[in-house]
């Protein structure tokens, strides 16, 4: 019984961890999410600027950077002639890609 209760506790731990890591997957979720438009590790593409060393992600603080995401921005990168949509991510979701974002930007 005892032994039991172990293995069900075990597989109830493991299903816990998962399911954080895969809400907070910043690098997962951009590539669902971002990688269409703003490239394989965000190198960028035609349709959208790309965050290897970017300006806007070094120069901006985490609230601005949620703030782009969540309600996405017209035209402020003049080259771009899409709009970077409204993306609809809980708070969690929207921590962990700009930690992702500022990953990608940081400057060596
Ligand atoms: C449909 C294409 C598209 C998708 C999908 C998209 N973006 Fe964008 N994004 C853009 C465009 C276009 C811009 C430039 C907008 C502008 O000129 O103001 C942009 C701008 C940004 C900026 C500001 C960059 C800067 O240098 O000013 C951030 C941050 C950003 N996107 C993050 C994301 C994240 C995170 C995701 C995924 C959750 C995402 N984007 C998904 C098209 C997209």
């Amino acid at each position: 019984m005892k032994k039991k209760l172990t293995g069900l506790l075990f597989f109830v731990a493991v299903l816990g961890f998962t399911g954080t890591v895969m809400a907070e997957d910043g690098a997962g979720l951009y590539k669902t999410k971002c990688l269409v438009c703003h490239g394989i590790e965000g190198r960028g593409t035609a349709l959208a600027p790309g965050f290897k060393e970017s300006v806007f992600i070094n120069s901006s603080t985490d609230k601005e950077i949620t703030d782009v995401i969540l309600n996405g921005s017209k035209g402020t990168v003049k080259k771009f002639t899409l709009s970077m949509p409204p993306q609809k991510l809980d708070e969690a979701e929207v921590k962990s890609l700009v930690e992702y974002l500022k990953g990608l930007a940081k400057v060596d």
